[in-house]
């Protein structure tokens, strides 16, 4: 029986991406999409793998998780909030709903939890201007939000992991 190291399971799993999207280097993004959406991060590892993969220079692969903001070299929450920080949504009071954000977490914008569930970040203009204070947690966007309501918001993402977590004892 062969045992493989996780290196191997890396490489492994980032060949499976390759032959889905193609080895062409219009594949780069969605391959990037992907890892991030499994891995809540790009390793330098992971970067290196599909350069090789694609043969691209791994500087071209690093400049791309450099360039889009929803790429990550550091490792995430499973829940990243993105609150919007643009006029309207600021006018509109952003800060108290970012405040009671930072309050109910316990961090900091710029901070993950230290149990790896929440990461709180700044975001410009998601256009839901006419709407706000807007804000998204993963790719879902809340709109009109109350600092009240963000102790529903949280509660709805512990849900979520907390079945998320069973599911994965279950396996
Ligand atoms: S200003 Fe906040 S969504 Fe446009």
């Amino acid at each position: 029986m062969v045992l493989l190291t996780e290196r191997d399971r890396i490489r492994q799993s980032l060949a499976e991406l390759v032959e889905r999207y193609g080895n062409t280097r219009s594949s780069l993004l969605p391959i990037l999409q992907d890892i991030q959406r499994q891995h809540y991060h790009i390793s330098e590892y992971a970067m290196q793998v599909v350069a090789d993969l694609l043969g691209i220079h791994p500087v071209e692969v690093f400049a791309v998780v450099s360039f889009y903001s929803f790429l990550d070299f550091k490792p995430k929450g499973r829940f990243i909030i993105r609150v919007c920080r643009t006029m309207c949504c600021h006018m509109q009071g952003k800060d108290r709903v970012a405040r009671q954000l930072e309050t109910d977490l316990g961090i900091e914008f710029g901070q993950t939890t230290p149990d790896g569930r929440f990461t709180l970040e700044w975001a410009n203009c998601i256009g839901m201007c006419d709407l706000g204070p807007a804000l998204l947690v993963n790719d879902r966007v809340y709109t009109q939000v109350t600092p009240n309501e963000v102790h529903h918001i949280i509660e709805e993402c512990r849900k979520v992991f907390g079945a998320h977590a069973l599911q994965n004892q279950e396996v």
